[in-house]
């Protein structure tokens, strides 16, 4: 189990020092890969340092490489890099610019890879899929380029994508990673807190990520950890509000933007409820769920009565919700 694990990282970073030769050394990398990547905006510098990658538009140039390098078609396949059907294989990637996934020690554990055609029956991203070493739901991407700064600031930021990450590194913000488009998982909160207790979601300017990330958000609370939200102007994503920015413009935004999340959800069901009083109920429940998932209970006292400013109601019935809530979590 132990071996095929090994055998499975062995075939990953060939995978990985593979494409980065495919997209520096190739004309076809250059002329497709390279261009794609500059044309976004990423220095040299960049790509290299997150060792950004092309897969030949062929059926399987990359798989006939690794097996005549010995790799066996077993890991290839376990890996998710190659595609077996019958007698034939495929490249699983092909024709994609490539993100490699690393561990938190920096070990590369999968990749994500983007179509350059604006074929809309094909997904933007292709993912690597679970395997014995790549678990979707405990990897964080961005997280061994991350770690020290996240650390030294005590803030992560978080992301929806690869290119959001690859951007702020490239603007001078260093402690952010992502959780590539799945809703975020206690797992990857945990890898977070062990180096700080404090989260900056950064949402897309656009209703349903802001939506899909509330729930996210309570499982940062129940950790015991401080949610901070910051929203980009619409249709701008954190990548693309990066690019148009200086590194002082963007650190000023973000110093600006981020409020502290109960105030943030408070406002944002506001807006909601209007004068509705039977939705208003409903919402100022949610709100006080999200708060009984704080683990400490004088910290759950502030906000209710930040809440209870916001949303205009008294703090005793706040109060008496919360305890209800509580009870029945029991
Ligand atoms: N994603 C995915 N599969 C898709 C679409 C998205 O896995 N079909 C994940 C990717 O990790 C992506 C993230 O969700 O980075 C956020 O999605 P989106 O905002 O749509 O993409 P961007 O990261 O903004 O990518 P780009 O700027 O290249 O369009
Ligand atoms: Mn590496
Ligand atoms: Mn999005
Ligand atoms: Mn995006
Ligand atoms: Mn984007």
């Amino acid at each position: 189990q132990a071996n095929e694990r090994e055998s499975m990282y062995l075939v990953s970073e060939f995978a990985n020092k593979y494409f980065q030769k495919i997209l520096h050394k190739t004309d076809a990398g250059q002329a497709i890969g390279l261009s794609y990547f500059k044309e976004r905006g990423f220095t040299n510098e960049t790509i290299k340092k997150f060792e950004l990658g092309y897969c030949l538009d062929d059926w399987d140039a990359f798989t006939k490489e690794a097996l005549a390098e010995g790799y066996k078609l077993d890991y290839l396949e376990k890996t998710g890099l190659s595609i077996v059907k019958g007698e034939r294989q495929f490249d699983r990637f092909k024709g994609r610019v490539m993100f490699p996934i690393h561990s938190m020690s920096g070990r590369v554990l999968g990749f994500g890879g983007r179509i350059l055609t604006s074929d809309k029956k094909a997904a933007k991203y292709l993912n690597s899929p679970e395997s014995e070493i790549y678990h979707k739901s405990k990897v964080l991407y961005g997280i061994s380029y991350a770690k020290q700064a996240i650390a030294k600031e005590d803030n992560c930021y978080l992301v929806e994508g690869y290119t959001d990450v690859i951007q702020f590194h490239q603007s001078g913000v260093e402690n952010v990673v992502s959780s590539s488009g799945t809703a975020l998982t206690t797992e990857q909160i945990r890898l977070i807190s062990r180096l700080t207790k404090n989260i900056t979601v950064l949402f897309d300017g656009d209703a349903a990520g802001i939506r899909a990330s509330l729930r996210g958000i309570d499982l940062i609370l129940e950790q015991g950890m401080n949610v901070k939200v910051c929203t980009f102007p619409e249709g701008e994503d954190p990548d693309s509000f990066a690019r148009q920015k200086s590194e002082d413009q963007l650190k000023e935004f973000l110093a600006e933007n981020a409020t502290d999340f109960i105030s943030f959800k408070a406002s944002l069901l506001m807006k909601d409820a209007k004068n509705d009083p039977v939705k208003k109920a409903a919402l100022i429940r949610d709100m006080v769920s999200s708060i009984a998932k704080i683990p400490d209970t004088i910290q759950q006292e502030v906000y209710l009565q930040e809440c209870s400013r916001i949303m205009d109601i008294s703090e005793d019935v706040l109060f008496s919700t919360l305890a209800q809530l509580t009870k029945k979590g029991e």
